[in-house]
């Protein structure tokens, strides 16, 4: 069998231990993430809290963060970091999900911070990240997203392009100030992974391709604009990459162009950040390497690959995003309409989809999922998981194995920590989801459930348009509001 919790969290009773057991039969060999277990009632239980609990205070569809998981992921990746290459840094890819909440969380865990926008960048600063630990990506970072950075002091900037090189260079001058910059490569690796998530391949809008010599033109470039100091080179070759041989290729590939550098320019760059990418289990046949193995398998292959060369080890900087937070995140819905159409398709409905997880219809992304409130019932028959939106395409999980479900059960989704939240929609003008962060029996809010109200706070209805629904109501006779709507 595969999903074996051999890892069983701290302070499992034997019983419990027991029934996880019991349960990764039951979703179909997927061993339950991070502090999930069941109890005895057959209620799926995380970070201490009963799921239907949660769904009493807070509602569905509901993101979960399991804080335990997540810190847990965080001291892997350092700790695995300090053992194996201790100049290094481990920064976290907020673009996987980013609050004010998990800002703090990340503060806590001596983590530092990937932005990719003014807005994630807004977001670190206003929960009091030191912009000295915040790293600013973007292939097109407009200038007031580069001024935000300059002003507040971002300590890296990775640049993209030679427009951006030199747009830099005259924000940086006129702040009379000096950025410090990296240089996005294309590595021309293609890792195994879905083609819009993939991006170290030489056809790709990010970085300075190798093989054609722009990047060595880039680092020359760089290298005599005054307001920049050229600290080191960053490539990110994909995401959901569940193999290690790709990240050793880049390191190999990386150090090549280091050393081209110190020959072309005598320049020896000190900072290489090899991006993200690492998968986590969506599925059970997703089988990831763990973080430690992963910078294992860098830290041997830099060591090396720097000493043939004669190259001084670099600061090493690692940018993970799904592999520190999707195992930590699950989502919970609740179940409405069953349509069966026999001989066809049993379709199941839940009060969310595509709005809150658009990974199906984008990547077609596959999960796994279960009867939170019944975790102990055996399947009885195979369904399709709907969402709410719509379209056809919104459809959660295809043909899954589930007890009976019945409207007004708990449907809970693994493994939906990373770019759910972060690519969520109003879609259908349907309020964004809460997040609660659960932790050793309590339950907090990250994000507050939308409200209608939230969804037209920003609309405007120009007066022109007034004027009309006034003359309307006039002629009518029937009561309006100042905004020219009926009561
Ligand atoms: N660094 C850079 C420069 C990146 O572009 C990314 C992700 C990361 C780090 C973090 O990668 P991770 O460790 O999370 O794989 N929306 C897609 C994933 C897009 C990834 C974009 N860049 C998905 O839901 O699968």
């Amino acid at each position: 069998m595969n999903g074996v919790p051999i890892d069983a969290p701290l302070g499992v009773t034997y019983h419990e231990f027991m029934v996880n057991l019991e349960r990764s039969y039951h979703v179909a060999g997927f061993r339950l993430p991070g502090t999930c277990r069941v109890n005895e009632q057959g209620t799926l239980v995380v970070g201490g809290v009963e799921v239907t609990n949660l769904v009493q205070r807070f509602g569905t569809p509901l993101y979960v963060f399991d804080e335990a998981h997540f810190r847990s992921r965080c001291r892997e990746y350092r700790a695995a970091l300090a053992r194996f290459y201790p100049q290094s840094r481990l920064l976290y890819a907020g673009k996987a999900c980013l609050t004010t909440g998990l800002v703090r969380l990340l503060l806590q865990e001596g983590l530092g911070l990937d932005v990719v926008s003014g807005g994630e960048l807004y977001t670190a600063l206003k929960a009091g990240f030191p912009a000295a630990n915040i790293v600013m990506h973007g292939n097109n970072k407009t200038p007031e997203e580069l001024e935000l950075a300059l002003t507040s002091g971002v300590g890296r900037f990775v640049v993209d392009s030679f427009d951006e090189l030199d747009l830099l260079e005259q924000m940086a001058a006129r702040f009379n100030t000096t950025a410090e910059i990296w240089l996005r490569v294309t590595p021309g690796i293609e890792a195994h992974t879905h083609s819009h998530i993939q991006t170290g391949q030489i056809d790709s809008k990010f970085g300075f391709p190798l093989v054609n010599g722009q990047a060595l033109a880039a680092v020359q470039r760089a290298l005599v604009l005054p307001h920049l100091r050229l600290r080191g080179i960053h490539a990110h070759i994909g995401s959901q990459i569940l193999e290690t041989e790709p990240f050793r290729l880049l390191v190999g590939v990386l150090a090549e162009f280091l050393a081209t550098v110190r020959a072309s320019t005598g320049q020896v760059l000190s900072e290489l950040d090899l991006g993200g990418g690492l998968g986590i289990r969506y599925t059970e046949a997703d089988d990831p390497p763990a973080p430690s193995d992963m910078v294992q398998v860098i830290a041997t292959a830099l060591e090396r690959e720097c000493k043939e060369r004669e190259l001084p080890l670099p600061q090493l900087v690692l940018e993970p995003g799904r592999s520190l937070v999707g195992e930590a995140g699950l989502t919970l819905y609740t179940v409405g309409t069953r349509k069966e159409i026999p001989g066809v398709r049993t379709y199941v409905s839940v009060d969310g989809g595509m709005a809150d997880n658009p990974r199906v219809a984008l990547y077609q992304a596959e999960y796994t999922c279960a009867l939170a409130n019944r975790m102990l019932d055996e399947p009885e028959e195979t369904v399709t998981i709907a969402g709410r939106f719509c379209e056809s395409g919104d459809i959660l999980i295809k043909d899954v194995r589930l007890p009976r479900a019945r409207r007004g059960d708990i449907l809970v989704v693994f493994s939906t920590g990373a770019y759910h939240y972060s690519m969520a929609s109003n879609y259908n003008r349907v309020p964004r989801p809460a997040m609660v962060t659960v932790y050793e029996g309590e339950a907090d809010l990250l994000v507050e459930r939308e409200t209608y109200e939230d969804l037209t706070r920003l609309d405007r209805i120009p007066a022109r348009y007034r004027k009309w629904a006034a003359a309307e109501a006039a002629a009518s006779g029937s009561y309006r509001n100042e905004d020219g709507l009926a009561r």
